[in-house]
């Protein structure tokens, strides 16, 4: 998704914004530009493409300045070209990025254009633009005019802008999407990004903006309101993030390195949570346990692969805890008035916690009367959590590839976590609660036996490399699974892949089936596997070409016929979907690596999707 980088100094910034667009390339975007306050003026370089093309377009015009801003675009409203890339002018003085997207903008443009405005592309964002000059030349400073402008703005947004009225001043403001400033050296450089990951060589000190928030930074000074340009202090946060998560080490892509650190993201997911059979008190927050005890409903809302985490819960929570648990696309839930039943807890998940969607959810859930609102997140700092009164912390390290691997296999071990106290709470015999605890215990160890099937399903893969479509298959909790695989599949390599519960195949899928269409099948070893076997067995019957991902347990019940097995031990019911995990995501990398696709960067794709 879009990115932004500004930055004030008293030295050469230029390569400060170009590396920072680097930084957010796994974002995922199609074009990119930077604007400068030069000693000529303000000059701007923009280009569709790759931060590679804008490097060699600024490398043969090395524009230099102490004071700019910079965009990673991800086209919303008209397509990637060089017009349609930020940063937009108005005029020469003042240059704007934005994230997000203005839904007004029909508006602001006719009264724009009718005040004598030119409009060069067909952007929602170029308004933002000409708004804040015509402002600022009625306001007479930069800060005054970007005040009244918010105040004109429908929808959601990240900017910052540059004026050549105010040498060596940016100024910024957040509402819907992130923003973050840093502090740099000695307190006499200030940056602001969408993501700190753009700014981590230049500081680990940060702010992370408020919803509403305003700011103006200058290389030694900086001032932050709040939506009505009260002046306001925030806590500097410095970032613990590892900068080796930015580098691939030995592996081809940050997939597949991420794919491999699955054994350690979990453990350290569980790590300090479980001990010796028990799960320990409060891992949720303080108090959690006795809000825990008045929970009779769950409702369960995200997107994506996130979404899919929550769909294996709703399955595991009603059977093991008892509760009634529904699980709903974010999307969705946002705009219907749900009606919630007395002490229901509304829990997301979410990688990112910065996810549009699912932030949205989680503030119309808090006028809908829940017992309490839970995220289940990777970034400590986003706005999910912050939002959030009761949090779980997935600890999977920064995800780059925008295909979610170990954010999954981590969001489904913290579900279990909660899935197994709410167990505890309502009934489950005290042994068997060991028992699951445990199971859980030996998953690290699990996930790196499934890792070691690696060249097994590269060999599989081949079957895909020339094929157009492919179905997935799965029952019960592992559903989900097989619309994970699926979802995998289709991102990365481009395959147009659908997944369905086995038991619906008849009921149309199945006139698909032909001897080009691969079908893959999760076979867990529980109780619905000899209807899965049946299904197997329609699918075989048509000329299908099945690959079954099997517990080892299971491999008895299959036929020989049953086509191309891949044996997993999956150590028991409840961590069995996520083992069964491993083996479709190295499929789907393995898919996509013959087919030359690029596959931490998927094309349409984005890794944090923060507008509807
Ligand atoms: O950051 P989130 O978990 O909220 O993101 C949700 C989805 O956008 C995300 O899972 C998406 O589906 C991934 N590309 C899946 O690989």
């Amino acid at each position: 998704m879009c990115g932004i980088v500004a930055a004030c100094a008293n030295r050469p910034i230029a390569d400060i914004l170009l590396n920072g667009l680097q930084a957010l390339e796994y974002r995922g975007y199609d074009s990119a530009g930077i604007a400068l306050q030069t000693d000529k003026g303000l000059q701007r370089i923009r280009t569709p493409g790759k931060i590679s093309a804008l490097r060699q377009l600024w490398q043969a015009n090395p524009i230099q300045g102490e004071c700019g801003i910079a965009h990673t675009r991800w086209a919303t409203h008209g397509v990637p070209n060089t017009a349609n890339a930020h940063p937009h002018l108005s005029g020469s003085k003042i240059a704007l990025v934005h994230n997000g997207i203005i839904e007004n903008h029909a508006a602001l443009r006719a009264e724009l254009s009718a005040a004598g405005y030119q409009f060069e592309s067909e952007t929602d964002t170029e308004v933002m633009v000409h708004l804040i000059d015509q402002l600022e030349q009625q306001h007479g400073d930069l800060f005054s005019a970007l005040k009244a402008a918010c105040k004109r703005f429908e929808g959601a947004f990240a900017i910052a802008v540059t004026s050549s009225r105010e040498p060596g001043t940016v100024v910024g403001a957040r509402r819907g999407s992130p923003l973050v400033m840093g502090l740099g050296r000695d307190d006499a450089e200030h940056f602001l990004a969408s993501d700190v990951h753009a700014l981590l060589p230049e500081t680990r000190r940060f702010i992370y903006l408020e919803e509403g928030d305003m700011v103006k930074i200058r290389a030694s000074e900086y001032l932050l309101t709040d939506s009505e340009g009260t002046e306001v202090s925030r806590a500097i946060k410095i970032s613990q993030i590892d900068a080796e998560a930015f580098d691939k080490g030995p592996y081809a892509h940050f997939m597949l390195k991420e794919i491999y650190e699955q054994p350690a993201a979990v453990a350290e997911t569980l790590e300090g949570r479980v001990y010796a059979g028990q799960i320990l008190a409060n891992i949720f927050g303080v108090g959690a346990d006795e809000m825990l005890a008045r929970v009779e409903n769950i409702h369960i809302i995200a997107c994506g692969t996130s979404y899919y985490a929550g769909m294996v819960a709703r399955y595991q929570i009603e059977e093991l805890a008892g509760l009634p648990c529904t699980t709903e696309i974010a999307s969705e839930y946002r705009y219907r008035k749900p009606v919630v039943p007395a002490n229901t807890l509304f829990v997301t998940i979410s990688q990112s916690g910065e996810t549009l969607d699912t932030l949205s959810a989680l503030r119309h859930a808090k006028q809908a009367g829940y017992l309490a609102t839970m995220a289940i997140c990777n970034v400590p700092e986003s706005s999910l959590v912050r939002e959030s009164e009761l949090v779980l912390m997935t600890r999977a390290g920064p995800e780059i590839g925008v295909a979610s691997t170990k954010a999954f296999t981590t969001q489904l071990a913290a579900l279990q976590l909660l899935t197994l106290r709410l167990a505890a709470i309502n009934g489950m015999p005290g042994k068997e609660y060991q028992d699951r605890v445990q199971e859980l215990e030996q998953l690290p160890g699990l996930l790196a036996s499934a890792l070691e099937l690696d060249s097994e399903i590269q060999q599989l893969a081949a079957e895909f490399a020339d094929k157009q479509h492919a179905l997935y298959l799965g029952r019960g909790d592992h559903f989900p699974i097989a619309l994970e695989g699926a979802l995998k599949l289709k991102e990365i390599s481009y395959i147009h892949a659908e997944a369905y519960p086995a038991g619906e195949l008849k009921h149309g899928p199945l006139a698909l089936v032909d001897e080009n269409m691969p079908v893959v099948a999760v076979a867990p070893n529980d109780s619905l596997l000899q209807k899965l076997v049946s299904n197997i067995a329609e699918v075989k019957a048509r000329g299908g070409r099945m690959i079954v991902i099997a517990d080892k347990d299971a491999v008895a019940s299959l036929a020989a016929d049953h086509g191309e097995v891949v044996q997993v031990e999956t150590g028991g019911s409840l961590v069995a979907p996520i083992v069964l995990t491993i083996p479709m995501q190295l499929l789907a990398y393995h898919v996509a690596l013959l087919k030359g696709t690029e596959i931490d960067q998927p094309r349409n794709l984005a890794k944090s999707v923060t507008v509807e």
